[in-house]
């Protein structure tokens, strides 16, 4: 049967060689001997939503230096706004010699801000058609006032680090970025997604007040679609010994072996900055999810000299371990402990999940042996309010989103994910396709794709590596040099991580160019092309890597080019794309396809495709900016969970068109479903597989319903009534009680309803918001593709009857009270309150 499998790659040559190989109980007589004096301080709070993959350990420290920035624009091209920077030929000339970067310079009129924060979100929208893809931000070389940002910190440095290596960590940043410790000039990051790091040792003033500054220059882009710009994920500060892990050097590979044990494969690099030779050996300590130690291994010491770095590998047995998977996430993880003379020097922690995977050309996906189409979703980053810079506990709000819909897998499109985006998947069973962003074998490309797979391999959430996405010369007018860019990326692939398949989401037939090099084929869009594909290639396994594209508003049910609006039936797609029905109804009957990934899950700024200004986001969305639901939501719902599903639409509030043809679907998995319009049947009607039923029914007002039957009996009924006008909001909280840690947030959600309380779907009045007590209001929106209102003001119209608040704690338990209220001026509409009660919890320690 082909294949491609793990194994099968395992056994490209790439196998490790075992220095150890402990069983349980001869891990219980060696941790005996060896028991680290040291107690897990694992800082990411555990059991909270967004704690990362990997965690700090002692004696290593991880410190977030998210909070207490200073800000300013500077400018793309005139120094004398930029602090004066560029000003003159010796900028560089002299180490020691940027005053901005000195302790003491006078920030005092520079914005007060936290990190994450993407300063694009809060521009202002420009009508200039060069902007249509960053969703009409004014960012680029034509906007030097707006292009360039400046970040600045003063912390300390206890006198107690002397000694230590002191690492400042970015998650990511977009996107040119120059970073300056104490006046000096410490290093750059020239791409948007990947993380970079500094070793700061050598520029600290130790026992003393130290200063960053970043300068973010965002006016170059890396892709086509809202980026964002600033330092919009984590920044850190890690602090160990001179004796340390090498960064994203620590691997778990679980190996099947004939029995229920798994030989979970361990390697570590251990690196000597200090002044001597050191002896050393790294042990690993395997904990369950719930921190009970079930196996481990060590590895024998080496002796390497100062600047020097040594390589340790061993295997620890795991018997019947609990298997990751997207129904039971389990995870472990492994303490991974570096030791000269019993005294632990340097660990962290490495999350991982035990889980087979297997592509088969001619039968799909299988995880854990069982096959599993991919039900996924493409998706970019931003959200409603936030833009790029996501809070941790929202990227778990996304992915519970998408999850209700039976969405099994995300594809990071098209650039590396944060790392708390994994981390979520990880925790809650959804499988990723995770893209680099530059399809290069340039040292940047193999850079970002190096940092890419050492950064996230450990994930059992990740299923498969993309090297890029749709790169037409590559695989049309220089199809010679896609395929040797791709061999090369696709080999490096292996050698970093001999688990996992790679591809690639290519737009065409994959006969040529990078398409040779792959491991398994990816197709976007081109329903065409697979089956064609399938009969040549018996041997290639095969999934979409883009589908759909399927264009729509949430609660629209019109299409009007005049007014940008596109219908919310299933109706409507660009020219080389698909409706939800038409590819689903093709990847979802073909068993040897692997499933595939629609276009997109979550609408997202920029690409306002078809119409462009005054849209600013795209219409693409299965849901809205917010995660508001569209119709189609439910199509895919119907067909990817078991739940039984029966969603009605449109509303029923079409007063002013008494008389006219109303279209009516209704989405659902059931045998049949029946329609009455103020209780006359329209009627019955069987549910195509993987389709919909629909009817057209002159409207007058009152309720329509539709029963939904399955095996001759009544399973479901929903109703759809016209609703008076809206004398009231409603606020409704995704989360009561959050913590107290400046980071968590509530996802509020605010509509109007009639006097009888039902919520009215046409509603659209300005709300405003007053947020007090211990928490703020970080972000507003209303999923309106065409809405042009500020995403950081207090105030937010509704759209088609509703808006989304988010709201973040700060380190204070307490209240936080929100206000939701209209203008009584001009409508009179009782207000909404909510209270979010915020509990104290142990900080993650911050710098
Ligand atoms: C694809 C592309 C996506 C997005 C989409 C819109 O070709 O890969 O990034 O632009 O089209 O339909």
């Amino acid at each position: 049967m082909p294949r491609i499998s793990r194994r099968d790659l395992l056994g490209s040559g790439l196998a490790l060689s075992t220095s150890s190989l402990m069983t349980r109980t001869a891990w219980a007589r060696s941790a005996a001997l060896f028991s680290p004096a040291f107690g897990i301080i694992d800082s990411q709070a555990a059991g909270q939503d967004s704690a990362p993959a990997t965690a700090t350990i002692a004696p290593r420290e991880q410190f977030l230096l998210d909070f207490g920035w200073k800000f300013m624009f500077g400018h793309g091209s005139d120094p004398a706004r930029d602090l004066g920077f560029g000003s003159k030929q010796e900028d560089f000339a002299k180490t020691g010699d940027f005053k901005f970067a000195k302790v003491g310079f006078d920030d005092s009129k520079w914005r007060a801000l936290n990190l994450p924060h993407d300063w694009a979100v809060e521009l202002p929208f420009v009508r200039d058609e060069a902007l249509q893809s960053h969703g009409y931000k004014p960012l680029g070389r034509r906007y030097p006032e707006t292009s360039v940002g400046w970040y600045r910190k003063e912390f300390e440095i206890p006198a107690s680090d002397a000694g230590r290596r002191v690492n400042i960590e970015f998650d990511g940043a977009f996107r040119d970025v120059l970073v300056f410790v104490n006046g000096c000039f410490v290093g750059r990051n020239d791409n948007g997604y990947a993380p970079f790091r500094f070793d700061i040792t050598d520029f600290l003033s130790i026992g003393a007040k130290n200063c960053i500054v970043a300068r973010v220059d965002a006016s170059f882009g890396d892709g086509w679609f809202y980026e964002g710009a600033g330092i919009y994920r984590h920044v850190w500060l890690t602090k160990t010994d001179a004796l340390h892990l090498a960064r994203w050097e620590s691997w778990v590979r679980p190996e099947a072996t004939d029995g229920k044990a798994v030989n979970l494969q361990l390697a570590a690099v251990v690196v000597n900055e200090g002044k001597n030779l050191e002896t050393a050996a790294v042990s690993w300590q395997i904990l369950d999810a719930a921190g009970k130690m079930v196996t481990g291994a060590r590895a024998a010491a080496q002796s390497f000299d100062l600047g020097r770095q040594a390589h340790f590998e061993a295997v620890a047995q795991l018997s019947d371990p609990a298997l990751w998977s997207v129904d039971e996430p389990n995870l472990y993880s492994a303490i991974v402990t570096v030791e000269t003379n019993g005294k632990p020097r340097d660990a962290e922690r490495v999350s991982f999940g035990v889980r087979f995977l297997r592509f088969e050309a001619d039968h799909g996906f299988f995880m854990n042996e069982k096959p599993l189409k991919i039900q996924g979703t493409c998706n970019h980053q931003d959200h409603a309010g936030v833009g790029a810079a996501v809070p941790d506990r929202l990227q778990a709000f996304r992915i519970g989103v998408l999850q209700q819909m039976g969405c099994n897998a995300i594809r990071t499109s098209h650039n590396m994910p944060t790392p708390e985006l994994v981390a979520a998947c990880d925790r809650m069973g959804m499988m990723m396709m995770c893209e680099t962003r530059q399809m290069s074998s340039s040292r940047e490309g193999l850079a970002q794709l190096e940092t890419m797979i050492k950064r996230y391999r450990n994930s059992p959430s990740i299923i498969l590596w993309s090297i890029g996405n749709e790169e037409w010369h590559l695989q049309n007018d220089m199809a010679e040099q896609g395929a040797k860019i791709a061999a090369t990326m696709v080999r490096r692939c292996h050698e970093l991580d001999p688990t996992r398949v790679v591809s690639a989401a290519v737009n065409g037939d994959n006969s040529k160019g990078v398409s040779e090099a792959l491991d398994i084929i990816g197709f976007n869009y081109n329903l065409k092309f697979p089956d064609d594909y399938h009969q040549k290639h018996p041997t290639r396994a095969v999934f979409g890597s883009e589908t759909a594209s399927t264009v729509s508003t949430r609660g629209v049910y019109q299409t009007d080019p005049l007014r940008n609006t596109l219908s919310a039936y299933d109706e409507n797609h660009p020219e080389w794309a698909e409706l939800a029905e038409e590819w689903w109804s093709f990847y979802g009957t073909r068993e040897w396809l692997a499933g595939g990934f629609a276009w997109t899950g979550f609408d997202y700024r920029g690409e306002p495709t078809p119409y462009g200004w005054p849209s600013i986001n795209s219409n693409f969305g299965i849901v809205d900016m917010c995660g508001f639901p569209k119709d189609n939501f439910f199509y895919y719902k119907a067909w990817w969970t078991k739940q039984p599903v029966l969603h009605l639409f449109p509303h029923w509030n079409w007063e002013g068109r008494e008389g006219d043809e109303i279209p009516v679907w209704v989405h659902s998995n059931l045998d049949e479903v029946e329609l009455l319009l103020n209780g006359k049947s329209q009627g019955r009607q069987r549910v195509p597989r993987l389709g919909h039923v629909e009817w057209k029914v002159r409207y007058e007002p009152g309720t329509i319903t539709a029963h939904g039957w399955k095996d001759g009996k009544l399973a479901l009924t929903e109703e759809r009534t016209t609703t008076g006008p809206a004398v009231a909001l409603r606020l409704t909280a995704e989360r009561t009680e959050i913590d107290a840690d400046g980071e968590d947030l509530s996802v509020l959600t605010v509509s109007a309803v009639d006097s009888q309380g039902r919520a009215v779907p046409t509603a659209d009045v300005l709300v405003d918001f007053k947020v007090t007590g211990e928490g703020a209001l970080i972000g507003v929106g209303n999923g309106d593709p065409n809405c042009q209102e500020s995403d950081k003001e207090p105030r937010r119209s509704l759209f088609n009857g509703l808006a989304q608040a988010i709201v973040q704690s700060t380190k204070t338990a307490g209240t936080i009270e929100i206000t939701a209220e209209v203008d009584v001026r001009h409508v009179h509409m009782a207000p909404a309150k909510i209270a979010i009660t915020t509990k104290q919890v142990a900080l993650r320690p911050s710098a």
